[in-house]
């Protein structure tokens, strides 16, 4: 067989895959980039020891629980607190300022995964003496992510790099006063999730669930293809009150959305947009 029959048999193979785990796991991946894809079921198969994308679906159709084991495949789940600390800084410095004009402001942090992002909004809004009077959603399609997020408790390898990282967005505090060490991992303070609300929500999906005055969703959008891209920023805009601020990841832009007329540029280099 040459090499493009086969590329396409995996082209084919793959799109019954997206349509097996829509149909029976109504989880959305037929909107996806596929050159991610690509790679991301490729590394799935030998991991779950499967030859082929098909022997892959007929695993998943047979024995459900194999799902969950692909499902950390098909999302990338890497992440860090104060990714890209200018943006961080931005936010402490620019946005909340206009978070604190709300009685009561919420943020959305759309694709959380284990939590990293939603730790780092929650400090920043401790510092800013915020916290105590906002509501944070945070949310995510994939249930491990989310147990991890809610848990709060990271390989303590992993605290010199947060640390830099909260110094280098403004941080005010020590950043020890935020955890608690123990056998190799740091346990984050309860106090920072009791604003927390935690939940499955999928950007392919579900709907609005509340209007919110900030929406961060970093990261996510690149593996989306346009029309799912202009799904998720639709949802965005009407999550969004008037005014509202959006902030997306480095490598993501509202440039080429139909639905960038809906917002204006804030700090655009930054990726911090606002809700015209
Ligand atoms: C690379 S992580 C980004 C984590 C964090 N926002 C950051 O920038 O560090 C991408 C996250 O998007 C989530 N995701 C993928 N598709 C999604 C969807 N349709 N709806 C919501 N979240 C999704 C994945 O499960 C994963 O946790």
């Amino acid at each position: 067989m040459s090499g493009d029959a086969r590329s396409s048999a995996f082209e084919i193979e793959l799109r019954l895959l997206l349509e097996a785990i829509f149909l029976r796991f109504h989880y959305d991946f037929r909107s996806y980039s596929m050159a991610s894809l690509r790679r991301r079921v490729t590394a799935a198969l030998s991991a779950l020891g499967c030859e082929t994308v098909s022997a892959l679906q007929e695993k998943i159709l047979h024995q459900p629980e194999t799902f969950t084991a692909l499902l950390q495949y098909l999302t990338v789940q890497v992440s860090d607190m104060f990714r890209d600390p200018a943006f961080f800084l931005a936010f402490r410095q620019h946005v909340v300022p206009e978070l604190a004009t709300y009685p009561s402001p919420r943020v959305w942090i759309a694709g959380a995964s284990s939590g990293e992002e939603v730790y780092t909004v929650a400090i920043i809004l401790a510092e800013e003496g915020l916290l105590d009077r906002a509501l944070l959603y945070a949310t995510d399609i994939n249930p491990d992510a989310i147990a991890k997020a809610k848990a709060g408790v990271y390989a303590e390898e992993r605290i010199p790099t947060f640390a830099a990282n909260h110094r280098a967005a403004g941080g005010k505090q020590p950043f020890e006063r935020y955890y608690t060490s123990a056998y190799g991992h740091a346990a984050f303070d309860r106090k920072l999730r009791d604003r927390v609300v935690f939940a499955d929500h999928s950007l392919a999906t579900d709907s609005v669930f509340a209007e919110v005055q900030a929406v961060t969703c970093r990261n996510v959008l690149i593996y989306f293809d346009r029309t799912l891209q202009e799904r998720a920023v639709g949802l965005f805009r009407d999550a969004l009150s008037r005014r509202g601020f959006l902030g997306l990841g480095a490598m993501e832009s509202l440039q080429l959305t139909k639905q960038s007329s809906a917002f204006e540029p804030f700090l655009p280099e930054l990726k911090w947009y606002r809700r015209s």
